[in-house]
């Protein structure tokens, strides 16, 4: 039987489908029997715990061939830090009481680094506490950034007609698709043939700037919907970005961990570690990512202006 935290999430439902498709047993982890509905249809066991529930998660990972672990963003806590190390907590105390032989964690570029990355910094520690429990074999995934982080510029395209935000416009960025990240996760926990404790670095299709990334928008959206012909990637400034993200209400210290990490990002500080390789880089085009789920997104978004 498998572990999957954060089940009803982006890379969560991709490694639960997997595995049940696999022939695999799953415990699927969310908040919500209801959520969890659609997981159960397919075969799951739902376990409904918040991932903070030391005494939860262990009874969850009692019997556990491997677990999936992820730290879920909470964008409105005053103290994320403070969030991911409960978690982090949690799940470590857990995996070392139900003697789970094996784990899988979703983690980032840049938890290499223990501090000025941001939420990353919290990633860095679920690593080191991990790599702390006797007997565990346990595989860090080094993501990229996620493709699903553009989305954000669909609402910036219809309120300002650019997409921008506070990464540098030619930073070159290793974007992945969470759908890949999902499907390597699972075929590592069919496998189960890493040992120890490991990291493995998960790039994109390629790498792609901000700029790049806009000019891709554009093509698939098309000059017309915006009134432009060409539809530009502008830097703002923290002062700029930092109450744009509080008005969308994330809380101040989310907002100031993000900048952080794009500091990071943009000086080269926060940056993947291998040259690109057939091993870590992943099938999904930003092209393709554009068409099937940026476009339905900013059309609902047309629609509802
Ligand atoms: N964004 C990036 O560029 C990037 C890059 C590298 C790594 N990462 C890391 O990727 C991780 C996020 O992965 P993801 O996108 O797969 O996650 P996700 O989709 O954002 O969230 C996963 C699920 O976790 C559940 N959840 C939320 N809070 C919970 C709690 N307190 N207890 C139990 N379940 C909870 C939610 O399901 P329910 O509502 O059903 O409970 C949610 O669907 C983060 O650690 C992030 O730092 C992000």
């Amino acid at each position: 039987m498998y572990v999957v935290t954060g089940a009803t999430g982006n890379t969560g439902h991709i490694v639960a489908k997997r595995l049940l498709t696999s022939g695999q047993k799953v415990r699927a982890i969310g908040r919500t029997a209801d959520r969890l509905q659609s997981l159960v249809a397919q075969g799951a066991e739902p376990f409904v715990a918040d991932l903070s529930d030391k005494q939860a998660l262990t009874k969850a990972f009692t019997g556990a061939r491997a677990v999936y672990a992820i730290i879920p963003p909470n964008l409105t806590t005053e103290d994320f830090r403070a969030y991911q190390d409960r978690i982090a907590d949690a799940i470590a105390a857990a995996l070392a009481a139900a003697k789970v032989q094996y784990a899988v964690t979703l983690s980032s570029i840049g938890a290499d680094k223990p501090d000025k990355t941001g939420p990353v910094v919290g990633l860095h520690n679920l690593e080191q506490q991990l790599n702390q429990i006797a007997g565990l074999n346990v595989l860090h995934l080094r993501a990229g950034y996620f493709m699903e982080n553009t989305l954000a510029q669909a609402g910036i395209i219809q309120a300002m007609g650019i997409t921008a935000g506070p990464l540098r416009p030619d930073l070159k960025l290793p974007m992945i698709a969470t759908r890949d990240i999902g499907a390597v996760a699972a075929e590592e926990l069919l496998k189960l043939d890493f040992q120890q404790k490991q990291t493995r670095e998960l790039q994109g299709q390629r790498d792609l700037s901000m700029t790049e990334a806009a000019a891709i928008i554009a093509k698939a959206i098309g000059g017309k919907a915006i009134g432009k012909p060409d539809l530009v990637y502008e830097q703002l400034p923290d002062e700029q970005v930092r109450p744009a993200l509080t008005q969308l209400g994330m809380s101040l210290n989310m907002a100031n961990l993000i900048l952080e990490m794009a500091a990071a990002l943009n000086s080269g500080y926060m940056t993947a570690l291998e040259p690109c390789s057939a091993r870590n880089t992943n099938p999904t085009y930003y092209e393709v990512f554009v068409a099937e789920e940026f476009v339905p997104a900013y059309q609902g978004k047309a629609r509802a202006a």
